[in-house]
């Protein structure tokens, strides 16, 4: 195809949506034709190195053989099937999917990730006869409807014309930028007990559930301070609220374990996956305990989609647990956060505009300041360094929310090479002391 086809497709045909700030410049990204575990190909024949994982949904590696022989499987016996009747994959995803989350260990399928917060708030919801959610300020729950993105405190929330009611937010514990200017441990937590004594005071019904994001990825990957969700889930407790887990970005192997939460010695009331569940097939699910899921349904909570239960969605996902198991990708998520984090850790000593180093696994952020005392976020050399990289053949993303676009976001597919890491970790390292020595950035 050729440019100017691309770019009249981009700007005349398309509509430019809530994701107008990636859609800007569309035009003169690439057309990526194919892609096979960790590289991505475009029309002109060049390569990439993903170390974005796709939207996230190619942690597993791009077109894995297991999950390509179960779709391949799929579509030679069934597809599609009625959500009303039971069918083999979902049963075998169900049961697969509770023994590796216990004691989580009910689950029911839904679509997209934004589905699966949808479910997860229904379900505290009839579970508690609450209705007040919160969210961390700075948190991506995603877009659809009134609750997912009415949750999304640190993306777009702004651009919505109506909200959801009974949706407020809590101070994200950002121990870099601290809301407080406090000190963790020192702080005992303020920006929790602040923000509950806050909450208390909004309040206008019962409240049902916290909702967060174990990594807050969209919003820097801001990695919340050693035992801060005990203490959220102890306020929660004190108040009949449940907590939730949104593990779209951190669950299944990313962050060095099968869920983020066991890091955290804490369990969530429920929990919502999505991403690589269907190891790039779109498929999410909310997970929760019996004694929860009871309290629920008896209070008449339901959740249906038409293609929720779809045999091959399901058999994706039941593929998809088989490989993180079978080849132990949380072992070698954790053996690529040591080899990042050591690569970080020693530009960090010759380039001072590295501020933070944070993240687990494959999910990691290194955080461009202008000046690592003032710590201002240093935007254009994090957007240059983004752009360079991609002309480069790295895919790499800016995050960060309420103004800050200066955290340099790296997700390479758990089944990433040791070779191809230090390929990633050589261009980024180049671009990274071009950017710094730019005085026009
Ligand atoms: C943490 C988190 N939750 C939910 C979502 C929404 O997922 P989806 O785009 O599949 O609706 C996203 C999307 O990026 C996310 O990052």
């Amino acid at each position: 195809m050729d440019q100017a086809r691309i770019t009249d497709i981009v700007q005349n045909w398309m509509i430019p949506t809530a994701e107008g700030a990636y859609m800007a410049g569309l035009e003169t990204k690439p057309v990526i034709v194919s892609a096979k575990g960790s590289t991505m190909t475009d029309a002109n024949g060049k390569t990439y190195l993903d170390f974005q994982s796709g939207q996230m949904g190619a942690a597993l590696g791009h077109n894995h053989p297991t999950i390509a022989k179960s779709i391949r499987h799929s579509l030679e016996t069934i597809v599609h099937s009625s959500n009303q009747m039971l069918n083999g994959p979902r049963l075998e995803l169900h049961e697969k999917l509770g023994r590796i989350a216990a004691p989580l260990t009910r689950s029911l399928f839904l679509v997209s990730g934004s589905d699966s917060i949808e479910g997860t708030v229904d379900l505290a919801r009839k579970a508690t006869g609450g209705t007040e959610i919160l969210g961390l300020h700075d948190s991506l729950h995603g877009s659809t409807s009134f609750v997912s993105r009415s949750l999304s405190f640190g993306w777009n929330r702004s651009k919505h014309t109506v909200v959801a009611p009974a949706t407020s937010s809590i101070l994200t514990p950002y121990c870099y930028r601290c809301p407080l200017k406090m000190t963790f441990p020192g702080c005992g937590y303020q920006c929790l007990s602040a923000s509950m004594e806050l909450a208390d005071a909004n309040f206008a019904g019962k409240p049902a559930a916290a909702i967060a994001e174990p990594i807050l990825s969209a919003g820097g990957l801001i990695t919340p301070p050693p035992g801060y969700f005990v203490a959220l889930k102890k306020a929660c407790a004190e108040r009949g609220m449940l907590l939730i887990f949104d593990e779209a970005q951190t669950g299944l192997g990313k962050t060095g374990k099968m869920f983020a939460w066991q890091h955290e010695g804490v369990t969530p009331d429920i929990m919502a996956l999505s991403k690589h569940f269907g190891g790039g097939l779109p498929i999410s699910a909310v997970c929760t305990t019996t004694e929860v899921a009871g309290r629920a349904v008896a209070n008449g909570f339901f959740a249906t989609r038409s293609h929720a239960t779809d045999p091959i969605l399901c058999a994706a996902g039941a593929a998809s647990l088989d490989v993180i198991i079978d080849e132990d990708l949380c072992g070698r998520a954790a053996a690529i956060e040591k080899r990042m984090k050591t690569a970080f850790t020693a530009m960090q000593k010759d380039v001072p505009q590295v501020g933070d180093i944070r993240g687990r696994g494959v999910l990691l952020g290194v955080e461009i300041v202008e000046d690592p005392e003032t710590r201002v976020p240093a935007n254009r050399k994090a957007k240059f360094i983004e752009r360079r990289c991609l002309e480069r053949g790295l895919i790499i993303q800016t995050r960060g929310s309420h103004g800050r676009a200066n955290v340099i976001r790296f997700v390479p597919p758990m089944s990433t090479s040791d070779a191809e890491i230090d390929q990633g970790l050589q261009i980024f390292d180049e671009v990274l002391r071009e950017a710094v020595g730019r005085n026009d950035l």
